[in-house]
């Protein structure tokens, strides 16, 4: 097959910034998906629902013309959140709560320090039927970097999947075996995306040869052995398992830096990403469910309309790209890639 169409997809995962950087991440995610679940890790974290409305309406802005796009947002599970927050979020169409255990990831200063401290807060999503979505690790510093993910499933969620049954949850980019294993072992109710960078590439193309920047993300490349369990779970066909890129815009100089940020930008082509790995695993049929129809069904969504169509057909991503008043270099910018999206 050398030409794929598959109904409109869906990225429930991605980061779109604020201020001058929208212009680019917002016509980039809607020319690759229809809706996009938007994170709130902003400065400051977005844990009112003035800020989430305003953070939309700043979004909405910036859909080129012509364009179909509707940003999903989230709220931040800040200390302060609070059950009537919630309520009220949920109210104003708010569809997810995002956790970041404080010092996980980029913006997380504000995040979770002490997790029995939301346990009210968890109640509150619970009753209100709200999705929670997780960055899924430990963040004590004794901890190697390779085993936060598992460490995390183990010691965190496996007691809170106990303590709230009901809890619709999503446990974002995993990339571990282990998190594979997790989703499997549970009800319906608990998901997982999977980005492209964590199906592609192991921890070697971080490391190998030279210190690669724009590979480095977290939760960070684990083995091939985590890579091909990936791979198995979001070409098996299983609906707990769907897309979402996690594409995280850092400016040029603050990833190739002796401190670079992590997150990789892979908003410029992310569904030609996901084609390949899919093509590869001979599983070009599953590439619709996983991109298009999983994820709605989790989110109790209705379907977009329309589709999109894939050609295996080689193009090169350029170098950098413009990002506000700065560049970006996007992942796998300068490399030749086997498929591509018709516009
Ligand atoms: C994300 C970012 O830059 O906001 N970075 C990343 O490496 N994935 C944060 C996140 O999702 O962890
Ligand atoms: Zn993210």
């Amino acid at each position: 097959m050398s030409k794929l169409t598959i109904p409109t997809p869906d990225d429930f995962h991605i980061h779109l910034r604020d201020g001058a950087a929208l212009a680019r991440t917002v016509a980039d995610a809607a020319s690759q998906c229809a809706r996009a679940l938007v994170m709130p890790n902003l400065t400051p974290a977005l844990d009112s629902v003035a800020a989430v409305e305003g953070y939309r309406e700043r979004i909405i802005a910036h859909i080129p013309e012509g364009t179909t796009f509707t940003p999903l947002m989230s709220l931040y599970l800040s200390d302060g959140l609070t059950p009537q927050t919630v309520i009220e979020a949920k109210a104003a169409g708010v569809v997810a709560v995002k956790w970041y255990p404080r010092g996980a990831t980029t913006n997380s200063a504000q995040g979770v320090a002490e997790v029995s401290a939301i346990y009210p807060l968890l109640e509150a999503l619970e009753a209100e039927d709200m999705l929670l979505l997780i960055h899924g690790e430990v963040t004590d510093p004794e901890i190697d970097i390779f085993d936060r993910e598992a460490r995390f499933i183990d010691e965190v969620l496996c007691d809170l999947r106990v303590r709230f049954p009901r809890l619709r949850m999503v446990l974002e980019h995993i990339t571990t075996k282990r998190g594979v294993e997790f989703v499997r072992s549970q009800a319906k109710n608990t998901a997982a995306t999977i980005t492209p960078q964590h199906l592609l590439f192991n921890r070697n193309a971080l490391l190998v040869g030279g210190i690669k920047p724009h590979y480095y993300c977290l939760p960070i490349l684990k083995t091939e052995a985590d890579r091909a369990a990936l791979v198995e779970a979001a070409t098996s066909g299983d609906p707990r398992f769907f897309l979402g890129t996690d594409s995280a815009p850092h400016a040029q100089s603050a990833k190739e830096n002796a401190c670079g940020c992590a997150g990789c930008y892979s908003a410029h082509a992310s569904l030609a990403l996901y084609a390949a790995v899919f093509d590869q695993a001979g599983a070009l049929d599953k590439l619709g469910n996983f991109a298009a129809r999983f994820g709605a069904d989790f989110y109790r969504l209705p379907y977009n309309p329309g589709t999109v169509t894939l050609e295996r057909v080689e193009q090169r991503f350029p170098e950098t790209l413009p990002y506000g008043d700065t560049t970006i270099v996007p992942f796998l910018a300068g490399e030749r890639w086997p498929w591509r999206l018709l516009a």
